[in-house]
Parts: structure tokens; sequence; C-alpha cells
């Protein structure tokens, strides 16, 4: 029936409606449904669960006598009757800014499992046109816009406004869930309920976007209360690596547009006569059974399309930077090697200090830029230290910054017009480092040969971690000359271009994406990047609130998770080696200390975990995550992976402030087992287990009853389940 009711629209003519029609664009679950009026005005009725008749909006024009007269616009436009916050803003020549766009038509067609619905409309006065593509995918319930503005006028315009997608919302009440933070502290949550007016969420650091903010939120709907099992939740992550702009505009009826796209901020760009500007994708979904199910949502939609490799299990590591820093000759990193193999971790990844001669990279102060082994450190190479890790079994990583040139180099002496700069002002230094200017072709063409260098290094190269370590100041390029407006933009275009062709010479390299830490986490990069360094903070505590919110937007398997030493290098928190790991076990484990330094007894530890990681992994990058218990809500975190056959399951229980309290047996409700089967649940990595039915069978609907209790005692108890149906 979905199928015919698409292919009826597509047929619809090209040209203004004779009578109003209605474009249906819909996955297993959810619906958006947009109305064309007889004057070819194009409105956004409903994004919600499907409906059985949707056509039925076609006879509600009840909402387009407000104040502003032009009701729910799917692309809200400077000019005409609107007057609130616009998608898209355009100046023309003659120095006018009004647009007014009429639906001409629209198209659709279905490949594997993806619906894609394309939205014609036209400016009859400017000969503006712009598509609105909409791909739904079916069975993930997610639905991925993103607009295209091409100047079908004769002379150059600029565009001030450019968003990716508009969506508009009717409720009592609107529950605002993102995402603010700073270095080592990425990722905290903050819920706000929205007002009247305005809510901007931006960026304009230029790289290094997500450090403070993420582009990306939940809207709870109707309700004040943040819910993971009920309620109307919509989800929004806009895949844009650099500055970017979400804005909530809720009007004097109260109704609610969200924005969502590039910011403009010193961005307008020019569109000559003929061209295309292509906007990101603006990634969303819906849900009515609250949070839990957007963020699966979104997760499914990563790991089958949004990320690369989603779902590809990737090795356990040992990395070098916190157990060595600049410090370090081949032998040290031979014997990290055969500790790493020895305690069963699957990769040693060498991160900074292993390059420049000149000015060496024996601080940060110095060699960024001059991509050539340091052979006065590593007089054997780096193909000795990676094949020495192949011979034990391991795979090998290197690390890379190769956005980033410090002044003590000599690319700096070479090529000082590729830095980003100002003419006549201070290049300001950020961790003793400028910027390469990214939306110059020759600098896009050296960073791609900085990885192809690097990878020709030695042919046992398996992983890259990718870094960007500070934001961008007094930006400007020698490149785009008079056109300053272009170079945000077309910065990260470039870093684009450049992931592109990486991973068509390179498909196969697993690829870390990190900017001090989490400083870019968006589907953009993801689109290239295997997994993210999710915070330098790895403190078991901290990591509780940064994991915990990444993965309201991304799934697990991104998060790069390591164990650290104590006191922890960043917060100087103590917390216990069990309580790292089983925090570390969550995402993508690794290690980031000297294991030489570990106790007999701290070893027996970290290799039991190691271990018993291999038996559940594959859920961690599989499976559905089910928010038990929140890190911001309770003393308790709590989380559990369910097999999608629901077969089985591993379950993490954490304490994080300690209660006095006489009964410390603290109850979860383990939602999304199947309530009829019979799980066996075990604890893992203790001789003695903290909950009564260790070892024993339970059902799944008792299991959600809350009967599961494990007993958390002390601040920074923790245990890890691992529950397998019969
Ligand atoms: C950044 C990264 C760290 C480490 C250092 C190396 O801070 O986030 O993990 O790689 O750079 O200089």
């Amino acid at each position: 029936m979905k199928h015919i009711l698409l292919i009826a629209a597509a047929l619809f003519c090209a040209c203004l409606p004779a009578r109003a029609t209605y474009i249906l664009i819909q996955t297993d679950h959810t619906q958006l449904v947009l109305t064309a009026q007889e004057d070819g005005a194009l409105r956004t009725r409903y994004y919600g669960k499907r409906i059985e008749a949707p056509w039925q909006f076609l006879n509600d024009d009840s909402r387009f006598h407000g104040p502003n007269g032009s009701g729910p616009m799917t692309v809200p436009t400077t000019g005409g009757k609107y007057v609130r916050e616009a998608a898209l803003h355009v100046r023309y020549a003659d120095g006018s800014h009004n647009t007014e766009l009429y639906y001409t038509g629209h198209k659709s067609e279905y490949r594997n499992g993806v619906f894609t619905t394309t939205v014609m409309l036209r400016d009859p006065v400017t000969d503006l046109a712009v598509q609105l593509i909409y791909d739904a995918y079916e069975k993930e319930d997610v639905i991925v816009a993103h607009t295209e503005i091409v100047n079908g006028g004769k002379k150059t315009i600029e565009l001030l406004d450019y968003a990716s997608s508009a969506m508009h919302f009717e409720a009592d009440r609107y529950l605002l869930t993102h995402t603010w933070g700073g270095w080592a502290t990425e990722m905290q949550v903050e819920r706000e309920l929205l007002g009247h007016d305005t809510k901007v969420i931006e960026s304009r650091r230029g790289v290094q976007t997500t450090q403070n903010n993420n582009p990306s939120f939940l809207l709870s709907l109707n309700t004040a209360e943040f819910s993971e099992t009920a309620g109307d939740v919509i989800a929004g992550a806009l895949a844009w690596s650099g500055n970017f702009r979400l804005a909530f505009d809720r009007d004097d009826a109260g109704r609610l547009s969200v924005i969502a796209g590039i910011s403009p901020f010193a961005s307008a760009y020019p569109l000559a006569p003929g061209e295309t500007f292509i906007t990101p994708d603006m990634v969303w979904t819906f849900s009515s059974a609250g949070a839990g199910q957007a963020s699966r949502n979104l997760h499914r939609w990563a790991r089958n399309w949004g990320v690369y490799r989603g779902g590809q299990v990737h090795p356990t590591l040992l990395n070098s930077w916190e157990g060595a820093y600049f410090t370090f000759t081949t032998e040290t990193l031979l014997r990290m090697i055969d500790d790493a193999a020895g305690m069963g971790l699957e990769m040693f990844v060498l991160d900074d200090g292993w390059f420049a001669k000149d000015f060496p990279r024996n601080n940060d102060a110095a060699g960024l830029g001059d991509w050539e082994v340091n052979t006065a450190k590593l007089p054997e190479g780096i193909d000795y230290v990676a094949s020495y890790a192949h011979d034990k079994g391991l795979k090998f990583g290197i690390w890379i910054e190769p956005e980033m040139v410090n002044p003590q180099s000599n690319l700096a002496r070479r090529h000082p017009e590729w830095v980003v700069q100002s003419p006549g002002r201070e290049i300001y230094q950020e961790r003793n480092q400028w910027v390469l200017d990214l939306s110059n072709p020759k600098v896009q063409d050296f960073v791609f040969g900085i990885f192809d260098g690097v990878m020709k290094l030695s042919k046992n190269i398996d992983y890259v971690k990718w870094d960007c370590n500070r934001v961008i100041q007094s930006f400007g390029s020698t490149y785009l000359g008079k056109e300053q407006d272009r170079f945000f933009v077309e910065y990260c275009q470039g870093l684009y271009s450049v992931m592109k062709r990486i991973r068509t010479k390179y498909p196969d390299v697993i690829i870390q994406c990190c900017s001090s830490g989490g400083g870019r986490v968006d589907y953009g990069a993801l689109h290239y990047f295997d997994e993210i360094w999710t915070s330098d903070n790895t403190d078991g505590d901290c990591r509780a609130y940064i994991q915990y919110a990444t993965n309201l937007i991304y799934p697990p398997f991104i998060m790069g998770a390591h164990v650290s030493a104590v006191p922890n290098h960043q917060s100087g928190n103590v917390t216990p080696l069990k309580f790292r790991f089983d925090m570390a076990c969550a995402g993508r484990l690794g290690l980031e200390l000297q294991p030489k330094n570990f106790s007999a007894r701290d070893r027996a530890l970290a290799e039991r975990c190691i271990a018993s990681y291999y038996q559940y992994r594959d859920l961690v990058f599989t499976g559905d995550l089910y928010r038990l218990s929140s890190p911001y809500d309770s003393d308790y975190y709590a989380l559990a992976y369910v097999a999608p056959d629901k077969s089985r399951a591993v379950v993490y229980t954490y304490c994080l402030r300690y209660q006095h309290r006489t009964g410390s047996q603290h109850p979860f409700r383990i939602d999304g087992l199947d309530p009829q089967r019979k799980y066996k649940v075990r604890e893992l990595n203790v001789d003695r287990s903290c909950w009564w039915g260790d070892g024993q069978t339970f059902t799944g609907d008792f299991l959600g009853t809350g009967a599961f209790n494990p007993d958390l005692p002390q601040k920074y108890s923790s245990a890890v389940f691992y529950l397998e149906a019969e």
C-alpha cells in the first residue's frame, strides 16, 4: 500500500498543483507529511508515528492564519509573509532579500530499504530553485534530509542562511536535551524546557566544533520529564564537522520550528549562475516510546548506513600516550607490545612523538608538519616496530595530526602561505600550533600525502589515529583572496574531499577520529571514520557522564574507551581498576597506561577483564542499547546491550555516589529482554558475585521487575553481568 501511495504521488505533475496535494515520506513506524496548497505553498503538517489516512491533513487550513500568515513552511524563507527564523535567506545581486518558494513537483524512488523523495520548489521572481531530498530509511525509522539550492538567475547571489532541514511541531511543552562540554568534559547533558522565542546551539570554532556543543539533540514533546520508555521524542543530528547552528524557534502560538544546518557565521556563501549548493545531511528520527527507542533508531541507522563500516568489530588495544607520552625508545615500545600481547590485547597504537628530525617532536612545541620518522628516537624505524607487533600477533596503529603545523617545523618555513591567517594579523598559537588551510586544494593534496606517506612507512599499519588539537582563530585563507566567506564551509568540504581520497585508497585501515578527545564527534566525520576518541578524560567516574551522553545520539561501538592509571592524569581521581575496566568495556576497549607498572594482582584482573570482554564484545558492536539508569538522575548508572534476537545481553551497573544506605542492593529493571524467555545470569570477573541470583535462570519479565538488585555498597562499586537465553 505504502509503495502504491508513493508511486501515485510521484506521478504528480511538475507545476503548481491544480488542487492541494500531499507528499508522504514514511518508514516502518514514522511518517512525515508535507502538503502543497493550491497557491503552491509547501507546508510540513506532521512528523510522528504512522497514521492510516494522512491525506486528511489536506482538509485542515486552520494553521495558516497565524500572525505570520504562513503556517509551518517546509522551507521557512526570509521574505514574503515570513518574519521568523529562516532556513533560507538569500541576498540577490540587486541587494534584495525576499525569497518566496512555490512547489513545482516531486518524485520518489525506492532502493534497498531507502525511499528517496525529492521535492522541487522555485521562486518565480528570482529563478532560485530549491530541491529538498529526503531519504527515508524504512527499517531504522530514520529520515535523512538535505537541501540543494540552485541559482537559476543570471547573477551571482549570496546565501546568508542555508540550513539543511527544518521541522515543525505543535505541543504544550518541548523538553530539549542536548550536550555541552569542554576539553576533558565533553558531552555533558543539559535539559531545558523551551520558552518562547529562539534557542540556538551553535559552534563557530571552525574545527574541533563539538568540544563545547554537539550538533545533535533530543526533543521530548508534551512533557517536562525526560523518559526512556514513554512519550513522543524526536532526535536530530547534523552530519557536518564544521560550524553548525541548531535553532529552536517557538512562536507566540507555541509552535516550534527546528532549523538545522551550517552556521552562517562569516559565511555569506556566493553562488554563481547555474551553481548548486548542497547542504550537509540532517538526520531525524521519531519515537513514540521515549528516548530509548529514539537512540536505538539512530544507532541502528549508524550501524547500517551512517558510520564507516558500522558495526564491524574493532580490535582492543594498548595506546602509548599516557604510558609513555613523548619519552620512549624502540625498546620502550617493544616491551609495551610484549605486555599488550601477554594481556590478550589485539593491537598496539603508537601515539604522538615518533616523527620530525630537524624539529623533533619531543614535546608539543615542535615537529607537526614534518612527517618523517625521528630516527634519533627510533633508529630502526616504524616498520621494525609494526612488524614486531605483527609477529606477536598484534595489529599496529599510529598517530597523526595532519591538519596542523608547529611554527617550529620545516613545513612552516616552506609554506607559510598554507597556514590559516588573516593579512597583517598575528597568527595565534594554541598548543604551540597553527592550522593548515584545507580550503586550499594544494593543502588538501599535502594532507592526503601525509596519510599516504605514513601508510608507506610500513605495510603493517592497520589503524591511524587522526588528531586535531585546536580551534581556528584569526580565520582566513591566502588562497581564497577576497572570497573569505567561503573559508569555513570549504575547509570542511576540503577535509571531506581528503577523507574520500583516503577511503578510496585505504578502505580497510581503521581510522579513529580524535580532536583533543571528543572535539569532532558528528555523523559527517563518521561517514569516513570508524570510531572516535571519546574524551582525553579516562577517569571512570567522569566517563559515566560522557559515555551516557554520547550514546544518546551515537552508538556505543564508535566509542574508544580506555583504562588508564590512577590517580587519573586529567582529574586526579582514584577509582578501582575493576570500575575502570567495567566502564571501558562498555565501548571499544583499550588500555592507555604503562603495563609494566601493574602489580601482579592488577595485571591478573586486567587479563581477566580483557578475556571476558571478548565473550560479549559483539553485543557492544551490534546489540541494542537500553539505558537502565542515568548518572545524571541517579546515584547509579546502568545500561544493557541486548542482541537483536534477544538471545544474549550484557548488563553494566555502577555506583557513582555513596549513600550510606543500610540496604545497598539497588534495583534495576533490565529492559529489552524477551519477557517469555529464560536467561541464565552470570556476573563476570569476580569470584563472589554481588547479586543473590547469580548463576540462576530467570524469565525476561522477572528481570524487568526490579528484582535484579546487585549489591553495590560503595562509591565505584561496579558489576557486569552476562545473560544467555536457554
Ligand atoms: C590529543 C589527544 C590525545 C593524544 C595527544 C597527543 O590531546 O586527544 O589522546 O593523542 O593529543 O599529543
